[in-house]
Formats: C-alpha cells, structure tokens, sequence
C-alpha cells in the first residue's frame, strides 16, 4: 500500500510517498520544503503568508514526488493530512488539496493530528532518506511521550498508537516559542532555538564565566504542568540591568537558559517515568534536535533503564513522513467533512 502524506500545519510545505507491506516500510519520496527564510525577515511565522506559500508550493511539489519517486498517482491507495493542532489557514491549505486529490483518484483522506506525527516519528528506525524496507522499533505500552516543539509541551500517556491521555502540558509558552522568543531578544535570526544551542554549546566548550542565573519554574510544583513565560521574562529582566551585552553575555544567557528549560523538562518526565512505571520514553518535536537536551535525556534513560525514542536525523522538525506513518495505523474510516482545528489535543 502506498501514503501520500501532507503537511502544512506552519511554515513547511512537506510530502512524503510511504511504502507498507504487513510490518515494514519503505520511504518512496520525503520532500519538506521549508519557508524560514520568506518569515525571517518578520522574526516568525506569518499565518497568511504561510497559507499562499503552502498554495503556491503543494502542487509543484506533488509533481516533484510523483517524478522523483517513479511513483503513478493511480498507485497511491490513501492520503494522510494533518487537520490539527497547527496555524488554521496553513491547515486548510493542506487539507484542502487532500481532498481534491481524494476525490480525483476516488482514494480515503485520513486526517492525522501532528502530534501524533511527532510521536510516530520516533518509532522510524531509519532515517529520513533511507530507501529499504525497514520495520518499526518495538514497543511495549504503556508508555510515556515528552513532546517539544514550537507550539508545544507536553507529557503524554500513551496506551497504545492512538491512546493518549494527557499528563500535563504548559500553561503558557511551548519550550521552542521561548526558546524562538528569547533568540529574539539576543538578536539573533529565526528560528532561534539551534542559534541559542550553539552559543550555549560554546559556553560549555570554553568554560564561559557563569555570571547569570535564571530560574526553574515549576519544577518544585507536584504537578506535571510547564510553564516558560516567566523565565523569557527573567531573560528580558536580566537583559535590561545590562548596558552594552557582549558575545560572552549572551553565551552565559544561552547556556543558563538552555540549563533551565533542561532540568525542568527532566524533573517533570522522572515525574511521569514514577506515575507510569513504563520501561520506555518517546521524546518528539523540533526541540529535540538540541544537543544539550538530547544528551541529558539519553543519561536520564540510562539512569532508569529505559529504551529511549527519539526521532532519527532530518525527522525532528516538522516532516510528512510522521503524517504518512500515522496515517497506514489509522483505520480507513469515513471522515468526510472533517476540518481543520488549530487547537486539535491529542
Ligand atoms: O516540531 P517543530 O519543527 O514545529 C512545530 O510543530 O512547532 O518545532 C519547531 C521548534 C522551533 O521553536 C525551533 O526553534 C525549535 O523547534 N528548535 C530547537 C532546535 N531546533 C529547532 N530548539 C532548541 N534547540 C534546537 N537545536
Ligand atoms: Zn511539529
């Protein structure tokens, strides 16, 4: 059976061709077409912009796939689009040419929740290039999922692919908006989460003087609720008592932040690994991509003896090969009429 995943739930315009046969896959096509550099200029995404961007690209790109992969669309038996959680006019984009395609080739359009996608990306054990048949990792349930992205931060209950319940979440910003926040207050370009991990990586290489000090939020809270405003803002404080900020400054600033977010991400996921007693740890979202965390995680996984999940190289960010993968586990049903829905929980 062959996916034709979509997704444009923000600023990449991304189709992936997935292969499955009984348990195994294979990855026909995987195009994500990144548009940060049209939103740089305006230091983060702009929803309209996004939605012609996504217009204008999705059909180039769908030609691109279908040559590329030698793939005839006659051959395509499902399509699997994000419907949510994501920026809604750039959703319906997506959505929208789902459907018609749907409709031309008389195929189902399965709707996939994007931090499903996240989730799933995980269990790939080949990267995003990979052109061989490979199976999933295996998986005992239940288990738990840290999601970080952009728009997101939260620790999830999964059952069973398909059965979540939400553990807890932040309150305010996701970890990849304060990060993306507190890059901007730096100066430096978007997105800013890898800019902030390089400065704190050369902090930590070079020994930078610890002069600042930034707080844990919540991380003595009994709960596994987040929330990063208050430490953007102890960023902004800390920036205002500063006349001139030098290069060292801002490494220190990164390096405090990055430890910040850090240790709060693991305490509230000891807090969960304890509730959940699972033998496992999904971890999914763009922020993953970060060095420091993923160093972090892998001792905390050592210390537990857990089996950790992180997605392979290129499927961190926002991809269609999560969409596509979603979408061959979820059951073909009816879903006509389904929309997009920007705040869609998992
Ligand atoms: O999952 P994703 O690609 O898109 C959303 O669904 O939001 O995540 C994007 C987020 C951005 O906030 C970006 O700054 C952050 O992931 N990010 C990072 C790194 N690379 C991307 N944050 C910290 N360190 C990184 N290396
Ligand atoms: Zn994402």
């Amino acid at each position: 059976m062959i996916t034709l995943g979509i997704e444009t739930s923000c600023d990449e315009t991304a189709m992936c061709l997935l292969e499955t046969q009984d348990n195994q896959y294979k990855i026909l096509g995987n195009i994500v077409h990144s548009q940060i550099e049209t939103h740089k200029e305006f230091g983060g995404v702009v929803p309209m912009i996004a939605k012609r961007e996504h217009i204008k690209n999705l059909p180039i790109i769908y030609e691109k796939i279908l040559k590329d992969s030698g793939v005839n669309e006659n051959q395509i038996s499902r399509i699997a689009v994000t419907n949510g959680p994501g920026l809604e006019p750039a959703l319906w984009t997506g959505i929208l040419f789902a459907k018609d395609l749907g409709k031309r080739l008389n195929i189902p359009v399965i709707p996939i929740n994007h931090m499903e996608g996240h989730i799933v990306a995980s269990l790939l054990s080949t990267s995003s290039t990979q052109k061989d048949f490979a199976e999933l990792k295996p998986l005992d349930f239940p288990t738990i999922a840290l999601l970080i992205s952009g728009g997101h931060t939260e620790l999830i209950e999964v059952d069973n692919i398909g059965s979540y319940e939400v553990l807890g979440a932040t309150v305010d910003d996701a970890v990849g908006e304060a990060f993306d926040k507190v890059a901007r207050m730096l100066e430096l370009p978007y997105p800013g989460g890898p800019e902030i991990s390089k400065l704190a990586e050369y902090a930590r290489n070079n020994n930078i003087d610890k002069q600042i000090s930034l707080p844990r939020p919540m991380i003595h809270s009994k709960d596994m609720t987040f929330s990063f405003s208050g430490l953007k803002t102890a960023v902004l404080y800390t920036l205002k008592k500063i006349e001139n900020v030098t290069v060292e400054q801002k490494q220190d600033i990164a390096r405090e932040f990055e430890d910040a977010v850090t240790e709060v991400l693991i305490s509230k996921t000891k807090m969960a690994i304890e509730k959940i007693s699972t033998q496992s740890l999904i971890i999914g979202g763009g922020v993953i991509a970060n060095t420091h965390i993923r160093k972090s995680f892998e001792q905390l996984a050592k210390e537990y003896s857990l089996s950790l999940y992180l997605p392979a190289s290129g499927l961190s960010g926002d991809n269609a090969l999560m969409i596509a993968l979603a979408g061959t586990i979820k059951p073909s049903n009816d879903y006509e009429g389904f929309k997009a829905d920007g705040n869609l929980s998992l």
